[in-house]
């Protein structure tokens, strides 16, 4: 006889303990979660954010079926104050369905390998270009510096052109689209702000192309952004493409926090410098791995139960906001040995599951929600990795190295100074 497995045990989902969250999460965006859950012995937990029923969730199975596009919608999942600034209206980031994998598609096409290492040799040549000025000056915030060369280089590369005079402005709207966004007070305005400008401005910029004012390269973003059409055959709106546009430009500017960690990394583990400088097959990729999962970036993703389903017994109600810890999950004992440490010789094997390293989201990044600028973010901190090993010496001086943790993303306090920095004679 056939013995049929009992059904799942029904369960409350545990309570969080605070009536209202918003704050101790705010207080602490990458430990809030992880810790909740620790204390109560869970993966999951209710409270309210926002005044906002939700659901917190942590760790590989919680991502599992956290990207299981059937039972979860991003339409309404991001919170307002997010949509205004870093993300922006009626782009990808909340779409499902059709119109999801259609507008995914062409972002995929857009960092398929032979362009992101077009991107990466862009970004080594400014960077190169850059070094006479650099051993002048001698002493310099990496972070700053990185902001402005990755966004002359994701310009020249997206085929947007860029004048001196635009520049400087340019890399402060891009940095505070990322970088102010989850604030509150006056840096989040400041995010609404650069939103509002980056976004007529790109408009401006795709409007010409459609116009055929302005000739975009073959196989650019903006050329791709400005045709692009959607399921039903249509031109993107010109406020949509603007959005999508800045998609491309923005976190390839966000990629300067993880040089900036990077740089960090190698001065706190100096036997990591040495096995780059040894130039060990594969290790520059998984030191670039390490990085990503080691240090705080995005703390949460969100989404919406789009129907009533079970999981483990816990039921989840339609309409009800989620939220995945992706900071927690890269982090979680039970799938990480010595999570805390910081050790790129886990890689590659530690990120052949698609729901245990989630620095930029889980799932197959053609179905799912998942970014697809891993291969970019990756390839750009081997750059920097490279650079920072062979390239150049530098010392750095006294300076506050230690995580601010509760910046949105966080950062290196000091932002990272180097001095004395001159060519080496290692590359
Ligand atoms: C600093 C490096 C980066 C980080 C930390 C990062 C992180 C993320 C995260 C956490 C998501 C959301 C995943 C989800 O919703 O499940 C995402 C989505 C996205 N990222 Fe990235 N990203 C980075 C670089 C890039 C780059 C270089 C590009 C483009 C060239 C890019 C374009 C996008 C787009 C378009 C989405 C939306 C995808 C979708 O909704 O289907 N990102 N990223």
């Amino acid at each position: 006889m056939i013995q049929e497995s009992p059904p799942p045990v029904r369960r409350e989902i545990p309570h969080g303990g605070l009536p209202e969250s918003t704050l101790p999460f705010l207080m602490d965006p990458y430990g809030f979660i992880p810790r909740v859950c620790r204390s109560k012995q869970t993966d999951l937990f209710e409270t309210r954010i926002q005044f906002e029923k939700t659901i917190c969730m942590s760790g590989t199975e919680a991502a599992e079926v956290f990207y299981d596009t059937s039972r979860f919608s991003r339409a309404n999942a991001a919170p307002s104050r997010i949509q205004k600034t870093l993300f922006g209206e009626g782009g990808v980031q909340g779409l499902d369905g059709d119109a999801h994998l259609r507008r995914k598609s062409m972002f995929l096409e857009l960092v398929e390998p032979d362009r992101v290492r077009h991107l990466s040799e862009i970004f080594e040549r400014h960077w190169e270009l850059m070094l006479d000025d650099w051993e002048s000056r001698g002493r310099l915030c990496l972070y700053d510096e990185m902001r402005c060369l990755l966004t002359r280089a994701v310009c020249e590369w997206a085929g947007v052109p860029l004048s001196e005079e635009e520049e400087p402005k340019l890399i402060e709207d891009l940095t505070s689209l990322f970088a102010d966004a989850g604030s509150v007070g006056p840096r989040h305005w400041k995010s609404r702000r650069a939103r509002r400008r980056t976004e007529r401005w790109a408009g401006e910029l795709l409007q010409k192309v459609r116009n055929e004012a302005l000739e975009a390269p073959a196989g650019s973003a903006l050329l791709a952004i400005a045709q692009h059409r959607d399921e039903n055959g249509k031109q993107l709106d010109l406020h949509v493409a603007s959005v999508e546009l800045l998609n491309v430009l923005r976190p390839t500017v966000a990629v300067s926090v993880y040089i900036a960690f990077a740089a960090v990394a190698l001065n706190k583990y100096p036997v990591t410098r040495d096995k780059l400088i040894e130039r060990r097959e594969g290790y520059d990729r998984a030191f670039a791995q390490e990085v990503r999962r080691y240090y705080p970036f995005f703390p949460v993703v969100a989404a919406r139960v789009s129907e009533t389903f079970e999981w483990k017994g816990y039921t989840f109600p339609e309409g009800r906001l989620v939220v995945l810890d992706l900071y927690g999950t890269n982090h979680d004992p039970k799938d990480w040995d010595r999570p805390d440490a910081f050790l790129p010789e886990r890689f590659p094997g530690a990120s052949m599951c698609p729901f245990h390293f989630i620095p930029q989201g889980g799932g197959d990044p053609l179905r799912n929600h998942r970014c697809p600028g891993e291969g970019v973010a990756i390839e750009l901190i081997q750059v920097a990795a490279r650079f920072l090993t062979l390239r150049l010496d530098y010392t750095l001086p006294s300076q506050d190295l230690s995580v601010d943790r509760k910046r949105l993303p966080a950062l290196p306090k000091s932002k990272v100074i180097l001095s004395e920095v001159r060519r080496s004679g290692r590359f």
